[in-house]
């Protein structure tokens, strides 16, 4: 990825880096004795290892009865999990820092008492503690590919509940035809929020059709236990079919709208990250081919798949508004 000059909306060079250079670059910076450098900033193996102890350590959630939660067999992996290690700590969460070490900084995250707000055009506005939700809401397990714009892909599962069982709970009136879901805000704990370019609070948005497709998830959980900090806890949303900025983290508020919402990225650089954003080998980001990519713990490339893989669950969902967007669809 070839940045002259670099603006604040664009993605580190981390993020296009092959992970193996990346890796050697971390051990560079340990023979240049630049080790407590990077251990401040999260980067050393040592750093792995710590950051993996303390998403452990958030097993102290009041919700982690709840898990492990039965597995959906319904949902197939084409492709060996993505270990945990990886998952946990090679992270994408701009809040805590516009880099992917940000795991330890999440941990500075207060995930109780958590409030969810549902507002806009529903039957009755309404704000539920995340522990009263979690017992209206059975929860299960989910293996799902994850394919980030960025060219780099895992498969873990998730935990958590259908979308469209919180839609159901919300009781939209039929004058909704968007749901727009909102991270926290809290410039006390989140150094990321001091970057005045961003259009905070982060938001995205789905049709009501795409929140009440079977395959639209809230995950609360991650490898059987209550989701780390750094993945989104206490519910971020989980969209295997669209590039994982959709998948919007730590959801404080979920408004139904007539209206489309503007989304953060989309605000940030249109041109790069649509509101659609379903995954497609063939039309390439701007400054990069989406047609593969490295799925992370492994060398090498694979190829990337339409709707990444899950088209016989969506893509019904677009057949009209191909013709209409055409290219649109897949940024
Ligand atoms: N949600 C919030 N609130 N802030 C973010 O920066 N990053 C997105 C998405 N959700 C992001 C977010 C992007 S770009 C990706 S690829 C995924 O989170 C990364 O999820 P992961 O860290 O669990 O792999």
């Amino acid at each position: 990825m070839l940045i002259k000059v670099k603006q604040g909306w664009e993605l580190p060079e981390s993020a296009a880096t092959d992970e193996s250079i990346f890796n050697a670059r971390r051990g560079l910076l340990k023979s240049m004795g630049l080790g407590s450098i990077a251990l401040a900033a999260g980067t050393t193996g040592a750093g792995i290892d710590s950051s993996m102890a303390l998403a452990a350590k958030a097993s102290g959630d009041p919700s982690a009865y709840l898990y492990p939660a039965k597995r959906n067999e319904k949902y197939k992996l084409d492709r060996p999990l993505t270990e945990e290690k990886f998952a946990v700590t090679y992270n994408n969460f701009y809040e805590f820092g516009s880099h992917k070490r940000i795991s330890k900084s999440a941990q500075a995250l207060k995930i109780r008492p958590w409030q969810v707000k549902i507002d806009g055009e529903v039957k009755k506005e309404m704000t539920i503690d995340i522990d009263d939700l979690l017992k209206k809401i059975p929860l299960e397990e989910r293996v799902y590919r994850f394919r980030c714009v960025e060219a780099w892909s895992m498969a873990v599962p998730w935990s958590g509940f259908p979308l469209k069982a919180l839609v159901a709970l919300a009781k939209p009136n039929s004058s909704a035809k968007y749901v727009r879901m909102e991270t926290l805000f809290d410039r006390g704990i989140m150094p990321g929020l001091r970057q005045p370019w961003y259009p905070w609070p982060y938001a995205e948005g789905l049709t009501i059709e795409e929140a009440t497709n079977d395959l639209a998830f809230i995950a609360t959980g991650l490898y059987g236990k209550p989701m780390p900090k750094q993945n989104g806890a206490p519910l971020r949303l989980a969209t295997p079919w669209k590039y994982g900025f959709k998948s919007i983290k730590s959801i404080v508020r979920f408004t139904f709208l007539r209206e489309k919402p503007e989304t953060f990225w989309e605000l940030v650089q249109p041109r790069e990250y649509g509101f659609w954003a379903n995954v497609n080998p063939k039309v390439s980001h701007p400054r990069w081919s989406q047609a593969s990519e490295r799925v992370l713990g492994n060398s090498g490339r694979v190829p990337t798949l339409l709707y990444n893989g899950y088209g016989e669950f969506v893509a019904d969902l677009y057949t009209d508004l191909e013709a209409k967007l055409g290219d649109r669809l897949y940024r």
